[in-house]
């Protein structure tokens, strides 16, 4: 069966990472209600704490080109179970909404979840006021 176009260009995009510190190689494809689809890996820093996540990378993409809704995230990464989505991507990703399909994908495995179930208490707009 051929791959998802998703998880394809998830993974296209991982060996773009900039990772000379963890190693730890990420690739992220983001599908807009538009059908778009926006990719990002992760950018490392000699600075650790500069580090931006593949998620964070794609999604600024995402909003750079006018998309800020989304039907779904792919995220690759060379680990099994593969690894979920930071704290930090999933607060970075509920600003957009928590109707979204998470997919962690491995080598051998994958996993899904939607963003709601990842982050069930959020921060968002509605926080402010
Ligand atoms: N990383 C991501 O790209 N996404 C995540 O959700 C978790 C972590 C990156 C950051 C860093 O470059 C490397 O993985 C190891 O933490």
């Amino acid at each position: 069966m051929a791959e998802d176009p998703l998880v394809a260009a998830a993974r296209a995009v991982q060996a773009r990472a900039h990772a000379p510190y963890s190693n730890f190689h990420v690739g992220a494809a983001l599908e807009a209600e538009d059908g778009r689809v926006f990719v990002g890996c992760n950018v490392e820093n000699a600075s650790y704490g500069l580090t931006i996540c593949a998620e964070r990378v794609a999604a600024g993409a995402a909003v750079a080109a006018g998309a800020t809704r989304f039907r779904r995230i792919v995220v690759v990464t060379d680990v099994d179970p593969p690894a979920a989505p930071c704290g930090a991507c999933r607060q970075f990703l509920v600003e957009f909404g928590t109707d979204i399909d998470v997919e962690a994908v491995g080598p051998k495995s994958s996993r899904r979840w939607r963003l709601a179930e990842l982050l069930p208490a959020t921060f968002d707009k509605g926080s402010l006021s």
